[in-house]
């Protein structure tokens, strides 16, 4: 396969503004092709740099190249752009995963070179560096293969500093009967980068904690470290874990001596709804801005768009969110700067008193803030309504059970999520409703569930809100959000 940036990109540009109704207009994704894990998020000079796996020629998990496109805003982003793509031994089956730094005021990344021979996977990290082109130059080897003891899947290289030192944290698997999913730790010396091991946790005492992880970042939030990784293999539970695969964190010490992360938590999920995998953090001044990816491997079928406009195309990234962590949980906030895609405002203030229903309209793409004053009320069901398609997120407050449910929608992925939610007297949802990508906001971030949704129809959705018994009051805001813009 040989990959012709010029061409590539003119026809990024040629097939600019989406047109297609399913089309998200404030996620990023791309005309064609298929999307999957962000990569290479790196701050430079004012400018937030976002790099994302992209396969330009279909909608298969194949032809892995890395897009890249940078924005100051949020709001503005550059035209995405080819910038990495597989070109010789090393890299020949894929340009894999890998994060994004800065050297001498120079954007660099770091990948995993996928190259499969015979069977075999050979995965090698390399660095690379932003050419004024808009290409990555590729630069040095810098771990040739997988360690001894570890598989082939060996990938998603991390960079994160402690002490003034360099590390990187690597997604694994061990070699072990039954396979093990772990993560390794490599520190940069004067000879090169040196293997530490792994990074010891309380998660696979006693048997594995599934059998590979992928997309391991390592973040520091004041005194306390955040192992983020995504574990494939855990079997589910009656509130956790329903998705195929999970993108969690476990958050406590790390130890670079004793190579552990010390009394940590258990392992939490980052996001409550169906399509959210892979995510990886910025690290900037002091906050923590996620992007992931709004999607999950080896569930095309949920996927419906693509097929759904001449070759179709796959997937979106979620809006850039906020976290912070308290008490061991990581709460996500959507990142301020998307208040200025905000258009037009409708006051929401209803006194349900003796009403159990509120109903408004909402626009192509939307944002509610809505609180709900439960009163009486002991199940409140917030529904967005297409017509008679119908996505419901229901509050149970006596079990404090929070479920979100799309088998009323006749296409892509259906089923329900349930998971805790604790609200006494209020209940608060922000909630941003793209075309078909939605991220809900609950409880001011202590859970956040994004999830995608394919009406059949093209009808704008309205907001329905109902409970067993009168609620007390229901106020907030609704926004017609506009959407991200593409420039050259
Ligand atoms: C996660 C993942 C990574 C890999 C990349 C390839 O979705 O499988 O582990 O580097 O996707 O596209």
């Amino acid at each position: 396969m040989t990959f012709d940036k010029k061409a590539i990109d003119a026809k990024v540009v040629e097939s600019l503004p989406f047109s297609h109704r399913w089309h998200n207009r404030f996620h990023l994704e791309m005309p064609f092709g298929l999307i999957n894990d962000p990569n290479g998020l790196v701050y430079a000079d004012g400018t937030y740099h976002i790099f994302f796996q992209w396969n330009p020629y279909g909608c298969e998990h194949k032809n892995k190249c890395w897009a890249h496109t940078e924005t100051k805003d949020f709001i503005h982003y550059k035209t995405p752009e080819l910038a990495l793509w597989p070109s010789d031994d090393h890299d020949k089956d894929g340009c894999y995963s890998g994060c994004g730094t800065l050297e001498e005021g120079q954007v660099k990344v770091l990948y995993t070179c996928n190259a499969k021979n015979d069977g075999v996977r050979t995965p090698a990290q390399r660095f690379g560096r932003l050419a004024a082109d808009g290409s990555v130059e590729k630069e040095d080897i810098i771990i040739p293969d997988a360690p001894s003891g570890i598989t082939g899947h060996f990938r998603d290289p991390y960079l994160f500093h402690r002490g003034g030192r360099h590390y990187l944290v690597i997604g694994a698997q061990a070699e072990e009967e039954p396979l093990r999913g772990t993560a390794l730790i490599y520190e940069e010396t004067e000879a090169g980068w040196e293997s530490l091991g792994e990074i010891k946790t309380r998660l696979a005492i006693d048997a594995p904690f599934g059998y590979m992880w992928e997309c391991p970042n390592l973040l520091k939030f004041g005194s306390h470290d955040v192992l983020i990784f995504c574990p494939q293999g855990l079997a589910a539970r009656a509130h956790d874990r329903q998705n195929l695969y999970q993108a969690g964190y476990i958050a406590g010490h790390l130890s670079l001596d004793a190579m552990e992360l010390l009394q940590h938590t258990k392992f939490q999920e980052l996001d409550r709804g169906f399509d959210f995998y892979a995510p990886q953090v910025f690290q900037h001044e002091g906050r923590h801005i996620l992007l992931g990816w709004m999607g999950m491997p080896d569930r095309d079928e949920d996927y419906p768009t693509k097929t759904a406009e001449g070759e179709g195309w796959m997937f979106s990234l979620t809006m850039p969110r906020v976290l912070t962590l308290r008490q061991g949980h990581i709460y996500s906030q959507p990142a301020k700067e998307l208040r200025a895609l905000r258009v037009e405002e409708t006051p929401v203030d209803i006194d349900v008193d003796s009403v159990a229903s509120a109903q408004a309209p909402l626009f192509d793409g939307s944002e509610a803030i809505l609180d709900v004053t439960l009163g009486e009320a002991r199940e409140v069901t917030l529904t967005v309504e297409y017509g008679l398609e119908k996505l419901h997120f229901h509050y149970d407050r006596r079990s404090q059970l929070m479920t979100i449910d799309r088998t009323g929608l006749k296409n892509g992925g259906k089923g329900r999520r349930t998971f805790p939610l604790y609200a006494e007297k209020h209940l608060a949802f922000q909630l941003f409703i793209d075309r078909t990508a939605v991220e809900a906001f609950l409880q001011h971030g202590e859970e956040v569930a994004s999830l995608l949704v394919f009406p059949e129809k093209n009808i704008r959705p309205s907001l329905a809100i109902t409970s067993d018994a009168p609620m007390e009051s229901i106020s907030g805001r609704i926004w017609e959000l506009d959407a991200f813009r593409f420039e050259a």
